[in-house]
């Protein structure tokens, strides 16, 4: 597998698709490797681009690395050239161009994209999703003027930008249709903390609260909602991703909210075809059923997974402990493994007031850990968590992970 002539073929260039590459070559592949990407930048990073206002510099900022780390490895890098359709008995793939690549492994890192906004006059001007480096820079601009910023949606997306916005000096308002921020991915119990944070730091909050229209003549001036309009100047909306699983779709691979793939990150379907990062639906041991990962930790340990597997190395299960993070102005959020809705999770005040921890404790064991402000006890969770260390409840009564930790290692050294 170290020497095919017709090559990986990876579609994608995100952050999944650059670790796909960049460890076949690191892994010794020889054969050809050829990476396409629908977006004309170098493949870059995407946390950023929610975490400040981009100027028009910010291209260079985020690149993961520069455009002669492609040719230095012989890796054709294909920006601005979508592929549109695959072949999977002839295993070809075919861009928008025209053109048409054999491969010998294909690999999807096709990501994800915005859900859309589904209310009149989301295509006025001064409406932005935030998924792609386009999107910061016009949003970058956007917060240079703006006075009224309305955020539709409480979720990573929309809080990391309500306090970009904030930190512009505007009036902020973020508009949620569930009852709580952030109910994909946090739970109930840390959930008041972080709004509490927000609101203190001058973000007003509307929970339970539709959205049923954006308003203005050419461009957005007000946000019509389920109790009030709101006056806005620019609207940024982030209400979820669903995965871009059409060209596996269509292509007659399994799909099902992402594309069906094995513990080894091949498709179900067919052998000579994975499938990484985002887009991807996975076993894991970390949970019931098969799940869909979005996060950087994901794409990229997925994406070095099956590079080194097409480099020739042994094939290996996707095990890797699931992190997330998102930096909300002071509010410094960070999950370790994947929580389940029945986990009976305890809260753990820090030492100092900002800074909290809550253990989520599946059949009497620690399952994942969700912080506020406290980088060490998420870094202690994701060693136990990797290790798989057992923790119960008592274990953790009146202590932290890293006290808990550091008592263990003690003991250890003195038997
Ligand atoms: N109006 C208001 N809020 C809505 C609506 C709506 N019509 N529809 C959904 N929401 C809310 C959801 O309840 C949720 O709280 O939008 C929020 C979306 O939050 P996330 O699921 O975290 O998605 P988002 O913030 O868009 O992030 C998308 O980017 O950084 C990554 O990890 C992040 O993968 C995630 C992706």
């Amino acid at each position: 597998m170290t020497s095919d002539s017709e090559g990986v073929v990876v579609v994608g260039g995100g952050q999944a698709g650059f670790s796909v590459v960049s460890t076949l070559r690191a892994a010794g592949y020889v054969g050809p490797v050829t990476l396409f990407a629908d977006e004309p930048h170098l493949p870059y990073q995407r946390p950023p681009l929610s975490k400040k206002a981009h100027t028009e510099a910010a291209d260079l900022s985020v690149s993961l690395v520069p455009e002669s780390f492609y040719a230095e490895r012989d890796i054709e890098l294909r920006l601005g050239d979508d592929v549109v359709a695959v072949d999977p008995a002839a295993r070809t793939v075919r861009t928008r161009g025209g053109r048409s690549v054999t491969y010998a492994h294909l690999v999807l890192a096709t990501g994800a994209r915005n859900r859309p906004l589904p209310v009149p006059g989301a295509d006025l001007a001064g409406v932005h999703a935030l998924r792609s480096l386009d999107d910061a820079l016009a949003v970058g601009r956007a917060l240079t003027t703006a006075r009224d910023v309305v955020v539709v949606g409480g979720g990573f997306i929309g809080l990391e930008l309500a306090q970009v916005a904030r930190a512009h000096g505007a009036r902020v308002t973020v508009v949620e249709l569930a009852d709580r921020l952030l109910s994909r991915a946090l739970s109930a119990e840390v959930e008041p903390h972080v709004r509490e944070r927000h609101e203190q730091a001058g973000v007003r909050i509307r929970t339970g609260t539709s959205v049923l229209a954006l308003e203005g003549s050419g461009r957005v001036e007000r946000v019509v909602t389920s109790d009030a309009v709101l006056p806005a100047d620019l609207v940024v909306y982030g209400i979820g991703a669903a995965p871009r699983d059409e060209l596996a779709r269509a292509a007659g691979l399994a799909v099902d909210d992402g594309v069906l793939v094995d513990e080894q990150l091949r498709s179900v379907s067919d052998p000579r075809v994975f499938a990484v990062g985002d887009c991807a639906r996975h076993p894991h041991p970390h949970a019931d059923g098969p799940v869909r990962l979005e996060s950087v930790q994901n794409a990229t340990d997925q994406g070095a997974l099956v590079g080194r597997r097409l480099a020739g190395q042994p094939p290996a299960r996707y095990e890797s402990l699931p992190w997330f993070w998102s930096d909300q102005g002071a509010v410094k959020l960070q999950i370790a493994g994947l929580r389940a809705p029945s986990d009976d999770v305890r809260l753990c005040v820090g030492d100092v007031p900002e800074r909290l921890a809550a253990y989520a404790f599946r059949g009497g064991l620690l399952a994942a850990v969700e912080t506020l402000n406290w980088p060490a006890e998420h870094l202690a969770a994701r060693r136990l968590l990797e290790r798989r260390t057992p923790v119960s409840a008592d274990d953790l009564a009146g202590t932290t992970l890293g006290a808990l930790a550091r008592a263990r290692r003690a003991a250890e050294v003195r038997a």
